[in-house]
C-alpha cells in the first residue's frame, strides 16, 4: 500500500508540515482559516481529498485548536475521507487524569474520547501518561500511537555533554530518563517533586554524587519552568558544574526562559513538537516512520 498522499496543516504550522511532508513523502495542503470579528472561525479544506488523510495539529494552546479539529475532521469526512489520522506531536490535557476534588473534570478522558470520535488514528510524542499505562486508555481511537523524543534528545546530549549525569526532576520523568540513559550509558537518577500550585514546586534531590558533574535535566514538558528552575538551583548548590535542560515539549509560558536562566540553567534543548527557539532536534523522521508503518498495516 502507498503512503497516504495528503497532509493537511494550518498556516501557523507550515514549517513543521513541510518537514513532515518531506520526511513522509506526503503532499502538504493548507486548511484555509478565516477568523470573524466575533472570534468564530471558518475553515476551508481542499475539496478533492484522497481516502486517507493525515492532519497535523500540535496541541499547545489547545482550546481553539480543539474546535478547529472538530470542524476540520467532520468536513474531511463529508468530503469522502475514510481514514483520518491526527498527528499531534504535543497532546494537550493529558495531565488531568483524575478528579482530585469532587466535580472536577477528568480532562484526559474527555479530550481523549473527543479525539477518538473524530480520528481513526492518533499519533503523538511523549504524552504525559501518569496514572494510565497506555495512550489507548486515554485516547480510545482504533490506533493510538506513542513515539518518544527521549532517544533524539539522548543523542544530542551525547554529542554536546558526553558523560553527562541525567536527572529527571520528578518520578514521572523516570521513564524518559531511563530510556535516554540506556541508549548512551549515562548515569541517571530522579528527584522527588511535590507541586502545591501552578507556580509552587518543592524538589528533593536524589542521593547521588553531584560535585563537578555536568548535569542534564530531562523531562517531557517544561511549562512555567518552575520544575526545572528549582531543580537547577538545588543541583548547582549541591556542586554540579553545569545544568542544562532537555525537554520534548517546550510549552514555556511567558517568563519561563528568563527564570530558568536566572536559576543557572545553561543550554535549553527541545524537540520541534512545539515550535520554539530552543528546538534542537526534529521529530519529523520519527513521525514519518510511524505514518509509513500505519499505512503499511492498513490501520
Ligand atoms: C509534570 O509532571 C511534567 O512532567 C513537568 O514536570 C511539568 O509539567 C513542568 O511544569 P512546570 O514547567 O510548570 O513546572
Amino acid at each position: 500500500m502507498n503512503a497516504p498522499a495528503t497532509l493537511l496543516y494550518f498556516d501557523d504550522e507550515q514549517a513543521a508540515a513541510v518537514r513532515l511532508a518531506q520526511a513522509a513523502g506526503l503532499a502538504p495542503m493548507p486548511v484555509a482559516r478565516h477568523r470573524f470579528p466575533d472570534g468564530e472561525i471558518r475553515l476551508r479544506l481542499p475539496d478533492a481529498l484522497p481516502e486517507r488523510v493525515v492532519l497535523l495539529r500540535t496541541l499547545d494552546h489547545p482550546n481553539e485548536k480543539l474546535v478547529e479539529l472538530l470542524l476540520a475532521a467532520r468536513t474531511a469526512r463529508s468530503l469522502g475521507v475514510r481514514h483520518l489520522t491526527l498527528v499531534a506531536p504535543y497532546l494537550a490535557y493529558m495531565r488531568q487524569d483524575i478528579a482530585f476534588h469532587p466535580g472536577e473534570a477528568v480532562s484526559q478522558r474527555i479530550v481523549g474520547r473527543f479525539l477518538a470520535d473524530l480520528f481513526d488514528a492518533v499519533i503523538t510524542v511523549d504524552p504525559h501518561l501518569h496514572r494510565v499505562a497506555t495512550l489507548a486508555e486515554a485516547v480510545p481511537a482504533t490506533q493510538a500511537i506513542v513515539l518518544s523524543g527521549a532517544p533524539l534528545l539522548a543523542d544530542l546530549i551525547a554529542q554536546r555533554r558526553p558523560g553527562a549525569l541525567l536527572i529527571g526532576p520528578d518520578g514521572e520523568s523516570a521513564q524518559w530518563v531511563a530510556q535516554a540513559a540506556a541508549r548512551h550509558g549515562f548515569d541517571h537518577a530522579v528527584c522527588i517533586k511535590q507541586r502545591s500550585g501552578d507556580h509552587a514546586v518543592a524538589i528533593e534531590l536524589p542521593p547521588v554524587a553531584l560535585a563537578e558533574r555536568a548535569v542534564v535535566l530531562l523531562d517531557d514538558v517544561a511549562s512555567t519552568g518552575h520544575t526545572v528552575a528549582q531543580a537547577a538551583r538545588l543541583l548547582l548548590a549541591a556542586g554540579a558544574a553545569t545544568v542544562d535542560v532537555a525537554v520534548t515539549h517546550a510549552l514555556l509560558t511567558a517568563g519561563a526562559l528568563q527564570m530558568m536562566r536566572e536559576a543557572g540553567v545553561g543550554e535549553i534543548w527541545s524537540t520541534d513538537c512545539i515550535a520554539h527557539p530552543t528546538n534542537a532536534v526534529s521529530v519529523a523522521a520519527l513521525i514519518a516512520q510511524a505514518l509509513q508503518n500505519l499505512n503499511r498495516s492498513g490501520g
